[in-house]
Parts: C-alpha cells; structure tokens; sequence
C-alpha cells in the first residue's frame, strides 16, 4: 500500500516532503467513518474535534468541510503553517492550532480526537499519559478515530515510536464502544520508496 507514511530514518522524519506527497490526498477512511457515524446521530452543536498529529491537513480540512470546529495540533510548526497557507481551507471555518507534543499538551473537553498515522510517534514511556488524556478529553459519546502500529511492524524497536499488540490495543479500546477495528499486515512501499512492513490497527470508538 502506497498511501502510508514516509520516513528517512524513520523517526526523524523529513516531513517537508511527506506533507507535498500526502497533504491533497483525500482523507483517511477512519476518518470519513467516524465523521459520517456522527451525522447519522445529528450531533450538530457545542462539538469540538482535535486533530492530533495534522500534518499539512489533509483530515482537518475534511473535518472542517462537515462544520466542525477544528484544534489541529502538531509538532512541527511546518505543519501547521502549511494547513493555515492552504488555498482551499475555508475564509469561516472555525479552526484553531496548537504546536506541541503530545506529552507537552493539555487537551480541551472534545467530541472527536483524530489521530491519523500519527500517535505511534510518541515515545513508550509517555504514550500511557497521551492517551490518558485523549480518553479523558472526550466527553462521553465521543470518538477516537485513527491507526495505531502494532508488534510486528518493522518499527517496533524504534525508539520514539509505540507499537501495541492486538491484546493491548483492546485494552486500550476498553473505555469505548469499538465500532471499526481493522488489522492490516503487509509489505508495502512508502511514498518515497522505503520497503516496511506495515502491522497497522484502524480504529473508531465510540467512549461508553
Ligand atoms: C505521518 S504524519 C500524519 C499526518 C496526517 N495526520 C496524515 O494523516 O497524513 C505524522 C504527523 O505527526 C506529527 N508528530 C509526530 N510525532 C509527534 C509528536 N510526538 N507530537 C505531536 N506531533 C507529532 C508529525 O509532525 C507529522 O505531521
């Protein structure tokens, strides 16, 4: 599958270039589920969604299309000035940045947290605490929606990156109601023409 994530050295990513290769791509599928299963409830008003990991916004702006307000936090300011550069993010959309870290935010009550190919690149020791507060930042009857890496990917011993066995993602899940859990595996090329084995988890839940 091409449309993955790029990496040199994997964690130390030149991320310029992946946000040209990635930033017009269409959106995530995790991300069209949940934004549809909230149409099918109505859930129209005082709904905030967090975009974690943005990139250049390639879900932001899907989720700004739908008339969400937007908090769309990444680490690297790149990111962010290239979503507030692009020519077809809306003149009235209500959207908000953040540049930080995962383990340096604080996180607003929210309905949605989006984490497209984007919360494995936290470090072990602190990927607990980041999603203790994603769980805790979502009011009831919110969603989380995005990919988590599991054990048998090729970066499991990269430090900086989380990988989870399918037990511990279920763990992870236990605060929701899990509507889409996929696990993919295959060999597969990036965007800039790494050969990796992808062990990949795509989720949406729905918090109890
Ligand atoms: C693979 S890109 C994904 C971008 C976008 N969500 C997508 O689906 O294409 C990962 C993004 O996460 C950001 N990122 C990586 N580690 C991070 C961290 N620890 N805290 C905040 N953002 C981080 C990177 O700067 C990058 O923009």
């Amino acid at each position: 599958m091409a449309d993955r994530i790029s990496s040199d050295a994997e964690t130390s990513v030149d991320w310029s270039s992946y946000y040209e290769k990635t930033g017009d791509r269409s959106p995530r599928p995790t991300l069209i589920k949940v934004l549809d299963a909230f149409a099918a409830e109505d859930f129209l008003t005082d709904r905030l969604a967090i975009d974690l990991g943005c990139g250049s916004g390639r879900d932001t702006m899907e989720i700004l299309r739908r008339g969400w307000p937007v908090l769309a936090v990444d680490a690297a300011p790149e990111a962010i000035e290239k979503l507030l550069a692009r020519p077809d993010l809306p003149n009235e959309c209500e959207i908000e940045t953040l540049v930080s870290r995962y383990e340096d935010m604080s996180l607003p009550p929210c309905n949605l947290v989006n984490a497209g190919f984007s919360l494995p690149l936290c470090p072990a020791d602190v990927f607990p605490s980041v999603w203790a507060k994603i769980v805790s930042a979502l009011a009831p009857g919110g969603r989380f929606s995005g990919q988590l890496y599991g054990d048998r990917d090729d970066w499991v011993d990269l430090s900086g990156v989380t990988c989870q066995s399918r037990d511990q993602v279920v763990e992870l899940l236990e605060p929701f109601d899990v509507e889409f859990l996929d696990e993919e595996e295959d060999d597969s090329v990036t965007p800039r023409g790494v050969q990796k084995y992808w062990h990949i988890f795509h989720i949406v839940a729905r918090k109890r």
